[in-house]
């Protein structure tokens, strides 16, 4: 039996910081913003808002309209690279607010295929029968993890959280396959150095701003595209399938021209590729989430519909999946 999403939801704090605002505390644009990235706005979450809550929120509507009772979930995913705390996880604290107390929970640390990564995992886990209905959800703070004065990181990142209950199919929706991969030897392009165990905060540490988020734009650009297609075009092999079977593409929103360089590799025109990079910036492991859900509500995804996933990201990792909505 297969497994599928049965509900989604989303959530994206209600502050709206557009390139305008940043060009006057950056030494940036509007136009070199839009150009080089395609973001034109993007949210930022209060101080006295966490990730959980953020997660919290996308997981009630995912819930409701997945039509189950809380207590029907019998584990949680939850998919950050900006967890509250280092432990305890954040799919614990989204447990609790949600007052599932005594549920598995646990966080997946694979950057922006986060998401990809926690379905897969989900998969498995209800593919052994033990479980009715699993919570995966994405969650992102990141403007409290980059730097506010390089605009080569703090232009392109944004707040939400996207969440997903999966469960055993009762029709002939599902998920038909994935695909991960991971490279530890390119961690380094894009990284936060210091909070863990490895180099712990300290005044040195934040005085050479560690603590922040560096990333090597142009290489992570490269990669992105060539490891995005690469693993796209192979799990269609694997699959018997070409991207003509493709209703959507459904990509990390990164950069628009990342987006499109994929588009291109798979000869899938945009008209079939969901983007709202230019509303949310990159939201990380909440970006595949939040733009499925809001495609969904925009009756632009339908039942039916058969949609790639595919992400890159923090590790490096990346992935992509299949799945009939
Ligand atoms: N505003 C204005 N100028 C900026 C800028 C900004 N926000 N950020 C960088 N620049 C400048 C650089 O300083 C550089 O100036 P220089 O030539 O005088 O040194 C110039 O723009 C070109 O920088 P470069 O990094 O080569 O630009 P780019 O075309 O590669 O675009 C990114 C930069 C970050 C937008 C692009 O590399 C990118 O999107 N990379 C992938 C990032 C990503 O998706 N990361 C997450 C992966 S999940």
């Amino acid at each position: 039996m297969k497994v599928a999403i049965k509900g989604m939801g989303f959530y994206v704090p209600e502050e709206v910081v557009t390139n305008f605002d940043l060009e006057k505390i950056l030494d940036t644009s509007d136009a070199w913003i839009v150009e080089r990235t395609g973001i034109r706005e993007r949210r930022r979450a209060k101080d006295t808002e966490l990730t959980s809550d953020l997660a919290v929120n996308a997981s009630k509507m995912a819930i409701k309209n997945a039509g189950i009772d809380p207590t029907d979930i019998d584990f949680i995913i939850c998919a950050t690279a900006s967890p509250d705390y280092l432990f305890p996880s954040t799919g614990c604290i989204v447990g609790t607010k949600l007052g599932l107390g005594g549920v598995p929970a646990v966080d997946i640390a694979a950057g922006c295929t986060g998401f990809i990564y926690a379905l897969s995992i989900a998969h498995g886990l209800l593919a052994t029968g033990n479980l009715k209905n699993v919570l995966v959800v994405g969650a992102e703070e990141l403007f409290k993890i980059v730097d506010p004065e390089d605009r080569s990181t703090y232009v392109l990142f944004g707040d939400g959280a996207g969440a997903a209950i999966l469960g055993l199919s009762e029709d002939d929706s599902g998920i038909l396959g994935w695909e991960l991969r991971a490279d530890g030897g390119y961690g380094e392009l894009l990284m936060l150095p210091a909070r863990g165990v490895a180099l712990p905060l300290n005044q040195e540490t934040i005085e050479k701003k560690l603590h922040y988020v560096k990333m090597k734009g142009n290489e992570i650009f490269k990669l992105a595209v060539r490891c995005m297609g690469d693993v796209s075009l192979s799990l269609l092999k694997k699959l018997g399938m070409n991207s003509s079977q493709l209703d959507w593409i459904v990509p990390h929103q990164a950069n628009i021209r990342i987006i499109q360089a994929l588009a291109k590799r798979l000869d899938v025109p945009m008209e079939r590729v969901i983007v709202n990079v230019d509303k949310y910036g990159n939201t990380s492991a909440a970006s595949i989430p939040i733009a499925i859900c809001e495609a969904i509500e925009e009756g632009k995804i339908k039942k039916g519909d058969v949609v790639l996933l595919v992400a890159f990201g923090a590790g490096l990792t990346w992935g992509a999946m299949v799945l009939r909505i």
